[in-house]
């Protein structure tokens, strides 16, 4: 039987997703690594093989497209491959009013900030709940906790995931498998994020984290096995003020903030 086990990271060609999975090789872990077409994870793979002597492949791949959860599993068994950690990372960001985007562009964002997450672990989770020390990290949002007018659709998308988790950890705490939820605010991972930064203004400048603390607090939660993780301290902070005000209050200050952003 094969005991190398790896762990599967989506999104891993750039932004926190790549700051990820460094983390996970600083760690020693095997690697699978998943991004769009054209992110040179050939090369990124290699040099986490050279590096930090783990194992890593990839995986070119659209999340967006119907079949890609099974195109996955399949690749996964004709490689021989046995996870032990998913981390589903890839999401499409997105600020402005409702109908500053078009209806293909909030399709394409529910199916990857949504759908491909729940059928990916859909079809691995069986397996996973029968490793020792299995764990799911999904990627949500400290936005999961808000009503955030122009950011209402990927606030929602990053809502439904962070219940999604905590749900589904309940229904597998009976196995040695922990499904945890990183609840990040603002990284600066690109350029578009940075711009969205600078507008929101000082607190989200006094928020804002690297990718790579991001993804070194992310990888310790999970290894620990909490069930949500907020990285950084004034990120908490929001997460214990947002207890406290009232919804009527909260909503108003974001669209305050948000309403004059440039749509991106
Ligand atoms: N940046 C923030 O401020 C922030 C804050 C809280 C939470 N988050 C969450 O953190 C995660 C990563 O964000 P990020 O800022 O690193 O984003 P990013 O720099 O835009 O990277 C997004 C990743 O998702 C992948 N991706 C996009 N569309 C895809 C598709 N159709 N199929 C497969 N992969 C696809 C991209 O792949 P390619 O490499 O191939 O382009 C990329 O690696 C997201 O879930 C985001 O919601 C971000």
């Amino acid at each position: 039987m094969n005991d190398e086990r790896y762990t599967l990271i989506t999104g891993a060609g750039q932004g926190l997703g790549k700051a990820l999975a460094l983390a996970c090789a600083k760690q020693h872990f095997n690697l699978l690594l998943l991004a769009l077409p054209g992110e040179d994870l050939a090369s990124f793979s290699q040099s986490l093989q050279k590096d930090y002597g783990v194992k890593s492949d990839y995986l070119e791949i659209d999340l967006t497209e119907p079949e890609a959860a099974g195109n996955i599993h399949h690749w996964v068994h004709a490689h021989h491959y046995v996870l032990n950690r998913i981390i589903n990372n890839a999401g499409i960001g997105s600020v402005g009013s409702f109908t500053s985007h078009d209806a293909g562009f909030y399709d394409r964002q529910l199916d990857l900030n949504i759908k491909a997450v729940v059928l990916l672990i859909h079809y691995f989770i069986e397996e996973l709940a029968e490793e020792p020390d299995a764990r799911i990290l999904n990627i949500s949002s400290l936005a999961s906790f808000f009503a955030m007018p122009y950011k209402a659709v990927y606030a929602s998308s990053k809502g439904f995931i962070y219940n999604f988790s905590r749900a589904l950890r309940m229904e597998y705490l009976h196995t040695p498998l922990r499904i945890c939820v990183a609840c990040p605010g603002p990284i600066t991972t690109n350029r578009k994020v940075l711009q969205r930064i600078k507008d929101q203004g000082r607190v989200s400048r006094i928020m804002a984290l690297s990718p790579e603390k991001t993804a070194r607090l992310c990888v310790k939660g999970m290894l620990k096995g909490k069930a949500f993780i907020i990285p950084g301290l004034p990120n908490k902070f929001l997460y214990w003020i947002e207890k406290l005000l009232p919804q009527n209050i909260k909503i108003k200050i974001v669209a305050s903030r948000l309403q004059n952003n440039a749509p991106s």
